[in-house]
């Protein structure tokens, strides 16, 4: 079988699983090391684990994700950027990938943000939980409010867009910075995306009861002020796009968990940083272990073969009754 792998060509062998989903991007959380202690981080639905890839083993599963269609690869953490060989990293995928973004807490952001762009970094998302430096440690453990709005405005003007900035909405801590943040966003000229606080990790359970805040009302209150509300077709996310002294700023609002089309039209596949294929996000029964594979001197053929079972895996979480999801994949 021959594969293309260059940039921009058309993929010989898309893969598709059981329920008609092509997949078309890879998320590959690159450490679980982090320098901040969010209380509410979901790890990306990843156990602790120490056990890193190299950056030779995070380019050879790139490679192979891009040569199966997966051409957009997000790099998430713990901190990505706690990795020093993260430019590089970069700028091997940048050579096969069509897009190369990162989720960061932006702590490192600003020493980084244009080294990334060089490397090929398209775009960044970046974790503010709070503009408030008391809240922000308070949530985070640590004093970096200020480091992390200065990441971001490093970001926007190394032309990593669009900037993204990710804030977890926190019930009785930061609720009521939601007009200051969209301020910000506006500022600096990033989209603020609010998220409403996720329990992916048994132990957020906690948490979740005491901070857990419906985006519902915030939604409405959007709506209210919005000039023009459109919606990614893919997630069903709406977009508002606010209006302040003529100069446009865009919110989006993340709820993905309580959406089934968010399974539904789930195009991702992931890798944990200890070199597993993860099918689901809300899964960790189903991994696919491919970095022992590539210890052990496998043929390409046999990490294809990884790649094939991982997508044969995957299974929508939140699912309608079972018959009404095949129709809808039909
Ligand atoms: N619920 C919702 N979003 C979360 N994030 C991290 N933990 C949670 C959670 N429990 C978001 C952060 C981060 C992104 C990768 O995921 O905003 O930027």
């Amino acid at each position: 079988m021959t594969i293309k792998t260059k940039k921009d060509e058309t993929p010989s062998v898309t893969l598709h699983d059981k329920f008609g989903r092509a997949l078309n991007s890879l998320r590959i959380s690159v450490t679980q090391r982090c320098n901040l202690q969010c209380f509410y981080c979901h790890r990306e639905g990843e156990a602790a684990s120490k056990n890193e890839m190299t950056k030779e083993e995070i380019a050879k599963i790139a490679r192979m994700a891009c040569e199966f269609g997966m051409k957009k690869i997000k790099l998430t953490g713990g901190e990505p950027l706690l990795r020093e060989d993260l430019p590089d990293i970069v700028r091997e995928i940048a050579e096969y990938a069509n897009e190369v973004s990162l989720t960061t807490n932006g702590v490192l952001l600003e020493k980084y943000a244009q080294t990334l762009s060089k490397a090929g970094l398209k775009r960044v998302n970046v974790s503010l939980p709070s503009l408030n430096p008391e809240h922000f440690r308070r949530i985070t453990k640590k004093d970096c409010a200020q480091q992390v709005k200065d990441g971001i405005k490093a970001a926007v003007q190394s032309h990593l867009h669009p900037v993204k900035i990710n804030m977890v909405v926190l019930k009785g801590i930061n609720v009521d910075e939601i007009p200051k943040a969209i301020d910000f966003a506006q500022e600096v000229g990033a989209i603020l995306q609010l998220i409403e606080f996720e329990p992916i990790q048994p132990e957020n359970y906690v948490h979740w009861k005491t901070f857990h805040y419906d985006l519902v009302s915030t939604e409405n209150w959007l709506k209210e002020k919005a000039v023009s509300i459109q919606e990614n077709p893919l997630h069903k996310r709406r977009r508002y796009i606010l209006e302040k002294n003529s100069s446009p700023v865009c919110v989006e609002i993340v709820q993905p968990m309580h959406n089934s089309t968010f399974c539904e039209n789930c195009t991702r596949l992931r890798v944990t940083s200890n070199g597993k294929l993860k099918p689901c996000l809300l899964r960790k029964n189903n991994l696919v272990d491919i970095v022992s594979l590539i210890r052990k001197g496998a043929s390409p053929d046999e990490l294809r073969e990884a790649f094939r079972k991982a997508v044969m895996l995957r299974e929508p979480y939140w699912k309608r009754r079972n018959e009404e999801l095949q129709l809808a994949f039909a």
